[in-house]
């Protein structure tokens, strides 16, 4: 190469040189949930904090309400690293094999958030963790949504009001198994899919915190809601693990920090958020609001007594029982 060209192809270089070093990392966090839910909200916390932290060297890009991609289809999407971010509910994680999730899903199994904390932030939630490692994913924080409420066009007072529903659930076992054992029939739907499935009476009705029953707008199409607190449904914050080990370290501290926070800030707002949910669904006027009487409660206790068992030898017996020992 001539001198002068030599020379000019290094200017070049030079030059473009800081311009893609400048270029912002792309972190695309897509979630299927409404931006004013417990989930929608710490997303853009993360957001916040980690262009802060990094200085705008990442740009953070959140994708609420399966604008990007459902269910199933967001994790497929991480796996080949179409997105980088994801905060898929705990329950969705079996279909790809990790069915020690599924125990987030037993029925009246937490009896309260303390004690769930108690495993997602010790020991049993980071072994959790890296059981995703080898579904090329990591697995960076546990977020709160809620205890779930369940809802239909009658009264769910006793397990025999349940008789012949067509109950929306996620796609876990442990929930298929819960709505049989309790008479109905469970149909497996995206989230994205559920307002329209009630409204169109493809299935009868669902159950979630209140805060995703409200912001789907399901008082509309929902007349009688149960307060039953049957059940736990959070979150796994989880990125795709090439793109994440590839960070530059210093980069990768920074967001990881601001992941803590916004652990923090999730699951400071989360019981809140569904009070006021709950509020704003009792305020519309459209959905009667059902408390469970403690007799009511052991019914549906003793109804899903015998599936409890059965599924946690699915889930695994040891498991299970160090998950008891930290509850308490
Ligand atoms: C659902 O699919 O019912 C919810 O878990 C959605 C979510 O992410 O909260």
């Amino acid at each position: 190469m001539k001198p002068f060209f030599l020379l000019l192809a290094c200017v070049l270089a030079w030059a473009s040189f800081p311009a893609r070093a400048q270029e912002p990392i792309l972190i695309r966090f897509s979630h299927v949930v409404a931006p004013d839910t417990p989930k929608g909200k710490a997303a853009e916390r993360f957001k916040e904090l980690a262009e802060q932290a990094t200085e705008g060297r990442v740009r953070v890009l959140v994708h609420p309400n399966s604008e990007l991609y459902q269910d199933r289809e967001e994790l497929e999407a991480l796996q080949l690293g179409a997105v980088q971010m994801l905060a898929p509910s705990l329950s969705k994680f079996s279909p790809l094999g990790v069915r020690e999730f599924e125990v987030f899903d037993l029925p009246f199994f937490f009896p309260d958030k303390d004690a769930l904390h108690r495993v997602t932030e010790g020991p049993v939630g980071r072994e959790l963790l890296r059981r995703l490692q080898p579904k090329g994913l990591i697995g960076l924080a546990f977020w709160d949504n809620g205890f779930k409420v369940m809802s239909a066009n009658r009264p769910l007072r006793l397990p025999a009001d349940f008789q012949g529903l067509r109950m929306r659930i996620q796609p876990s076992r442990v929930l298929d198994a819960q709505m049989r054992a309790l008479g109905a029939s469970p149909m497996i739907l995206r989230f994205g899919e559920v307002y329209h499935a009630l409204r169109s009476g493809v299935v009868d009705g669902t159950e979630n915190p209140p805060s995703n029953f409200y912001t789907q707008s399901m008082q509309d199409v929902q007349s009688h809601l149960t307060v039953s607190r049957h059940g736990y449904l959070g979150y796994a914050v989880v990125v795709n693990r090439k793109f994440w080990e590839g960070l530059p370290p210093g980069i990768r501290s920074a967001l990881e920090e601001a992941m803590r926070e916004a652990t923090r800030y999730a699951n400071t707002i989360a019981q809140e958020e569904n009070d006021r949910a709950l509020q704003a669904v009792r305020a519309s006027g459209k959905t009667e609001i059902h408390m469970l009487s403690d007799e009511e409660r052991r019914q549906w206790r003793d109804a899903l007594a015998a599936t409890t068992a059965e599924m946690e030898a699915r889930i695994g017996k040891d498991l299970v029982e160090e998950i008891r020992r930290e509850i308490g």
